[in-house]
């Protein structure tokens, strides 16, 4: 995979997939969005790959947000085109079958922070800073951020947030809930391929239909998501992987999985 704003470093179980504009902070100009689908799309075929983790170049941004200079250029039906674009872009990324982790190493603003809420996982820096400052662009997030930000951090939050434009430091983003672990800077990495390789030691059909589980149970209402929840959970007993994973314990011993 060879992309002009994308470094893909591969790895024995899972992918390092770093936004690289560093002299735009990151920003996701419409060529980064597009590499983004394309690089989604064949990580989806390889069966080898078992996670995958984002993160933006240098130590001063993950993705500082969506390309303003592009935005600038935006009319109403063009301007409604970017918004689903991406915004798909970022729904194929959050229904992948495997875990996304997003290792948040400085600004992840507007895109950034919507690109990161998209992610399964979030583990950020000290110096990371999240926010959705749209509203003094004189527009509105147009990546998820009205939707994924009640979500996570609940309306009172995210209400206050959206309005104000106001930046979350690492620490504020931990008591939140946005993140889930805060590193220091030198750190990040180092913890991030460890959650990806703890991930790949597991059932790949298992943490995929809790994937699927989690993503369709919180877009229905209770009943329909606890129907959803059982039909995976008899999906999952027919597996190899619950075979081998209730005989291991019964038998004191560490689980093999295949993934099947
Ligand atoms: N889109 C396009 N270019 C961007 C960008 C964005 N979202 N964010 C940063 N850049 C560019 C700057 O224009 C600048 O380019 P230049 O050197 O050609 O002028 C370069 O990245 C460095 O940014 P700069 O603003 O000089 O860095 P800073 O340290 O002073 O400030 C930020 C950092 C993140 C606070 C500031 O860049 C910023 O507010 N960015 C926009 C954040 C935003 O509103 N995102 C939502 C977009 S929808």
């Amino acid at each position: 995979m060879k992309f002009n704003n994308l470094l893909i470093e591969e790895k024995e179980s899972f992918i390092i997939l770093t936004i690289n504009r560093p002299e735009k902070l990151n920003a996701l100009n419409k060529e980064t969005v597009k590499e983004l689908l394309e690089a989604f799309q064949t990580i989806q075929t390889r069966k080898e790959i078992k996670a995958v983790i984002i993160t933006g170049t240098g130590e001063k941004a993950f993705v500082a947000g969506a390309d303003i200079k592009e935005i600038a250029q935006l009319d109403g039906e063009s301007g409604r085109d970017f918004s689903q674009g991406g915004s798909g872009v970022f729904r194929f990324i959050e229904k992948m079958s495997i875990p996304v982790i997003a290792a948040v190493n400085g600004f992840a603003l507007g895109g950034g922070c919507e690109l990161a809420m998209a992610c399964h996982i979030r583990i950020a820096s000290a110096n990371a800073k999240f926010g959705q400052p749209e509203i003094n662009l004189g527009i509105i997030p147009g990546y998820g951020g009205t939707q994924r930000f009640p979500r996570l951090i609940g309306r009172t939050n995210a209400f206050y947030y959206l309005l104000s434009g106001e930046m979350i430091d690492a620490q504020k983003a931990l008591e939140l809930g946005l993140i889930v672990e805060l590193v220091e800077p030198n750190q990040l990495m180092t913890r991030a391929q460890e959650i990806a390789k703890a991930l790949s030691d597991k059932s790949q059909i298992i943490l995929k239909y809790i994937l699927q589980s989690v993503d369709q149970g919180l877009n229905t209402d209770l009943d329909e998501a606890l129907n959803i929840e059982s039909r995976l959970f008899g999906e999952a007993c027919k597996t190899e992987d619950m075979k081998e994973g209730t005989t291991a314990f019964i038998e004191k011993r560490k689980p093999v999985f295949k993934g099947s």
